[in-house]
């Protein structure tokens, strides 16, 4: 298929932003970065008319499909009458006290527009509760683009060096330097080192920050009782643990990562799959520890409140709660990641699976990776190959590794057995 419209947009776009794209991560070469018509469900047009079935989501905040009816006539019915007020309304207060309702131990929360704030805030709100000025968070993680928390995401593991003392790795130039002193990082499920660092640094640190499983790298699970040694050992030092859900709130399960895990981090944040694609975000937890906004401690921004955020998030939250929505996108990612897993066992090929049913993904040519470093050793470019190969046959999971696949309500079972058809028709490809 020509590619007419696609080049022709990429060189408007080159004229007027960066790369020609509004977000780094949205680049994926001169000649492959996609550029979008509309969707609907599970599926996507590119500008060229090319339909593919998405795995994409968006980077995860679809969770119902695109285009959801029942989700855009709220919003539609919501934004008739203003969209925004710099003033408190009813809509929003419903909002989160559907979040209190569905997420156990969410006692107090402020809302935010992106996953960025959400941890930007949290961060803020964990370093003035507790006067401490330090901040923990593992490799691989990703928690937003602010300078705070973007260090050591998407370096080459050579860079980190020794895994007793790592080497914090800021994650763009302009990052300060200085700020450097302020965070640490360190590999993820490495109960030692972590044990370590806390017994030498525990009463400096304010926060713990850490994704549940690490949904911006392979989707690589925790291992058993790491979790909980993260919580005990913040308890332990009167740090607070922050648990970002930005990926999997409202995703793996009505009560996030929190539920799923019976954690009790003092912290959560949230955005993604809130709003089924409106800007709706969150922080919140303890009431106590939230009760400090306000007092001396700056939380806001003008699109807080957005109508359309709101609208979105209120009739997502609504569904959820009312229909087994979760559960059905599990059962079905789990045969979509069973699948996978079979088709590359029949073709021979080394790989494991990561992740959650509805947000899973595999790495190819190890058997195991349990963090970035391990990840780090797996084969990318193959991985990539396989995309291409699914790409040219209608199917779009992103084309970067270290993105999981997600799942919506709108993937069916007929989307599933076309996806393991086309899946292994690309590996076979791939491997001819
Ligand atoms: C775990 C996690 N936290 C925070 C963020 C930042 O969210 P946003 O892109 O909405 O700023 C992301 C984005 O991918 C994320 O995956």
């Amino acid at each position: 298929m020509t590619k007419t419209n696609t080049k022709a947009l990429r060189e408007r776009a080159l004229r007027v932003t960066p790369l020609g794209v509004n977000s780094n991560f949205r680049f994926w070469g001169d000649e492959i970065t996609p550029y979008v018509k509309k969707a609907k469900g599970c599926r996507l047009w590119d500008v060229d008319g090319k339909e593919f079935i998405d795995y994409r989501m968006a980077f995860g905040p679809i969770i119902l499909g695109h285009a959801y009816d029942e989700v855009d006539e709220k919003v539609i019915e919501e934004i008739r009458e203003g969209v925004l007020f710099a003033m408190t309304g009813e809509l929003e207060i419903a909002v989160e006290e559907m979040m209190i309702d569905m997420v156990p131990g969410l006692e107090s929360l402020r809302l935010a527009c992106s996953g960025t704030e959400a941890t930007m805030h949290a961060v803020r709100v964990a370093r003035a509760f507790t006067g401490r000025e330090l901040i923990l968070k593992f490799e691989g993680n990703y928690h937003g683009l602010h300078d705070h928390l973007l260090w050591s995401t998407y370096a080459p593991a050579e860079a980190y060096g020794n895994s007793r003392s790592p080497i914090a790795i800021p994650g763009s130039s302009g990052i300060p330097e200085s700020m450097g002193n302020l965070i640490i990082t360190l590999p993820f499920n490495d109960r030692e080192v972590f044990e370590r660092a806390m017994y030498v640094y525990g009463n400096s640190i304010a926060a713990v920050v850490t994704e549940p499983c690490q949904g911006n790298c392979g989707a690589m699970l925790p291992a058993p009782g790491f979790l909980e040694l993260v919580q005990s050992k913040c308890r332990e030092y009167g740090a607070l643990f922050i648990l970002d859900e930005v990926k999997t709130g409202f995703r793996i399960g009505n009560g996030g990562a929190r539920e799923y895990y019976k954690l009790k981090p003092d912290l959560m944040t949230y955005a993604k799959a809130l709003g089924n694609g409106y800007p709706a975000a969150a922080l919140g937890g303890r009431r106590d520890v939230m009760d400090i906004i306000g007092q001396g401690v700056a939380q806001g921004g003008t699109y807080t409140n957005n109508k359309p955020g709101m609208a979105g998030a209120w009739a997502t939250l609504k569904l959820l709660k009312e229909k087994p929505i979760l559960k059905t996108i599990e059962k079905r990612g789990k045969r979509l990641m069973d699948g996978i897993d079979r088709i590359l066992t029949e073709e021979d090929i080394v790989h494991c699976m990561n992740g959650y049913p509805s947000m899973f993904s595999f790495a190819i040519g190890i058997e195991k990776s349990p963090n970035q470093r391990a990840w780090n050793e797996s084969d990318k470019d193959m991985y990539l190959e396989i995309m291409e190969a699914m790409f040219e046959r209608g199917v779009m999971p992103d084309h970067d590794a270290r993105e999981p696949w997600f799942l919506c309500y709108s993937h069916e079972e007929k989307d599933i057995d076309e996806t393991l058809t086309v899946f292994r028709d690309s590996v076979k490809a791939v491997k001819k």
